[in-house]
């Protein structure tokens, strides 16, 4: 089990949901964050200069998922949220050491989709 997680920019939500659900990808957390990359929050030029302290806007995309989903995953998330910006985001993939359904008492991969 891995969960994904990609730091996206704000306005490609919508896109990146979309490409999801057209593979069947549904389930996921969204969050909003603050973040800076390597250009430390500078020469994004994107309706972002008015964040605080060089932070800009960005939206956090927590998905968990079997391995066999990994790739069809990463690959939905890059598909649709990369413009060749800076800025475009990142995706983390992380081992995912165990997951409960809290209704069921399921565990592991029976748990996660
Ligand atoms: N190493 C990192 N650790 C934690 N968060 C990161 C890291 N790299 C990027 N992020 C998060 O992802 C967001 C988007 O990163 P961004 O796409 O700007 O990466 P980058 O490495 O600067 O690449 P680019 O040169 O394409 O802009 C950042 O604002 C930050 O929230
Ligand atoms: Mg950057």
């Amino acid at each position: 089990m891995k969960l994904i997680i990609a730091i996206i920019q704000p306005h490609i939500l919508e896109d990146v949901l979309k490409s999801l659900d057209e593979k069947e990808i549904y389930l996921r957390t969204v969050s909003n964050v603050l973040g800076c990359g390597r250009q430390k929050g500078r020469t994004e030029v994107y309706r972002g200069r008015k964040e605080t302290g060089g932070m800009l806007k960005k939206v956090r995309l927590e998905i968990a998922v079997n391995d066999d989903f990994v790739r069809r995953t990463v690959s939905a998330i890059i598909n649709s949220a990369k413009t060749g910006n800076i800025g475009d985001g990142k995706i983390f993939v992380v081992n995912l050491e165990e997951c409960f359904r809290i209704r069921t008492g399921e565990t592991g991969p029976m748990a996660i989709g």
